[in-house]
């Protein structure tokens, strides 16, 4: 059964003190999450040991803790990167895996996202997979073709057992991301039902079950419950709105 999550991406915002500052605040709310509701929180690298420390020392609260990157490597030479075990050794969990902004601005490509997909499920840790189309590709009614072709070049040789127990999958249209512009729900809905019959032709429907897809693109706690109320939305991938606990809590409280 898939779950509900609202995952955070701080990008790069909040210095380690500030990042602490405000999971404290999300922590303080004493969360109520369902068997089913999940919280992720994706500071930048600097920030993860300190959060780490923080969750650790409030086991029980669900709130996991993911990263915005990570490299398809396993060590070595690689000025600036940072591998899927040092992550897990600070219990991350999760890893955000071909955001548009790692896309477009440094030129992440299908295949490379295909590698580093393989690098965090070697380390079981989850994707958070995203996929989503510039403004002209909707202009021309061609986001179907383009999602597709993001998740067949980078997913698609992935087995139904892996799928099923550990990929999430964000969807976010790049011109609904900081631009306060949403995609409405039922746009959301279609392609996220759109990406189950995918994943559904080439995995079985239970392995399509299973998968949890977060739409992500100017989601605030107002649009939040008509965009989480839709069938094939399973919560969302928030960047600004993440960034105060104010905001960020009034997501949360729209998983239910
Ligand atoms: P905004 O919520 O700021 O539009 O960002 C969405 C996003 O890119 C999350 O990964």
């Amino acid at each position: 059964m898939r779950k509900k999550i609202v995952a955070g991406n701080w990008k790069m915002n909040l210095t380690p003190d500030q990042g602490a500052s405000l999971v404290k605040d999300i922590l303080k709310e004493k969360l109520e999450l369902k068997y089913n509701q999940l919280v992720v929180v994706c500071p930048p690298f600097t920030g993860i040991d300190s959060i780490s420390k923080l969750l650790e020392d409030n086991e029980g609260t669900k709130v996991q803790l993911g990263s915005q990157n990570i490299s398809e490597k396993n060590s070595g030479a690689y000025t600036g990167e940072v591998s899927a075990e040092m992550l897990t050794s600070l219990n991350v969990r999760y890893a955000i895996v071909g955001h548009s902004e790692r896309r477009q601005l440094f030129n992440e490509s299908n295949e490379l996202l295909h590698k580093k997909v393989d690098a965090v499920l070697a380390s079981k840790m989850i994707p958070i997979f995203c996929c989503g189309e510039p403004l002209e590709v909707r202009e021309a009614n061609e986001q179907n073709d383009y999602v597709k072709k993001q998740l067949e070049e980078s997913l698609f040789h992935l087995n139904a057992d892996i799928v099923s127990s550990s990929l999430i999958i964000a969807y976010e249209p790049i011109w609904a991301i900081g631009t306060g512009k949403t995609a409405s729900a039922d746009q959301a809905e279609e392609m996220h039902a759109f990406i189950r019959s995918l994943l559904e032709e080439k995995w079985g429907s239970d392995a399509a079950e299973n998968v949890s897809i977060l739409y992500g693109g100017s989601v605030k706690p107002d649009n939040a419950p008509e965009l989480f109320g839709k069938e094939n939305v399973d919560g969302g991938l928030i960047g600004g709105a993440a960034l105060s606990a104010d905001s960020f809590l009034g997501i949360i409280q729209a998983m239910n």
